[in-house]
């Protein structure tokens, strides 16, 4: 896991835009949802580049099964609220550290913004994409990806957590 940790640092310090995520992500979102996911950090904005990359490769062994195009918007969102209080690398590694450590009794000090951001981001997620639009299946998805009290029937989240996990 240490090892696992340390090879995500080091993807998020490299971590770049290319022409071809470029052209990828604005073949999956709208304009109004271009303009939120340019305010996401590189470094998110390239992790959320990543899940869809693999969400894309998962749906290609599933044709038909699920709902692509829906499932790669999400990848692309499902950390949209993250863009109100940036994480910088260090915050992130030690939020998540720290979480572990206590098994997540950090979640009393959410009233600490950068703290909040973390636990609650899926939820802030969806409120700011009802501003823009109303997709009651993407908000599902982005609102449970990091929900592990659910039950999943629902194979578009279990893809989504899964290449969430993975990156
Ligand atoms: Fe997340
Ligand atoms: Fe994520």
């Amino acid at each position: 896991m240490i090892f696992y940790r340390i090879k995500q640092f080091y993807w998020a310090l490299t971590s770049r835009i290319n022409e071809q995520d470029s052209r990828f992500i604005k073949s999956i979102l709208s304009i109004e949802e271009l303009k939120l996911f340019n305010k996401l950090s590189i470094n998110e904005q390239k992790h959320c580049v990543k899940v869809a990359y693999d969400v894309e490769r998962i749906c290609n062994s599933k044709k038909g099964k699920v709902d692509e195009k829906l499932l790669l918007k999400a990848a692309l969102l499902h950390d949209i609220g993250k863009i109100h209080r940036k994480l910088n690398l260090i915050d992130k590694s030690f939020i998540v550290s720290m979480d572990r450590i206590s098994k997540g009794k950090l979640r009393k000090f959410s009233q600490k913004q950068k703290i909040n951001v973390y636990y609650n981001h899926s939820k802030i997620g969806v409120d700011l994409l009802k501003k823009i639009e109303y997709n009651e299946k993407l908000f599902y998805l982005i609102e449970n990806h990091h929900n592990n009290d659910i039950h999943h029937n629902n194979l578009e989240l279990k893809i989504l957590k899964y290449c969430d996990k993975r990156n």
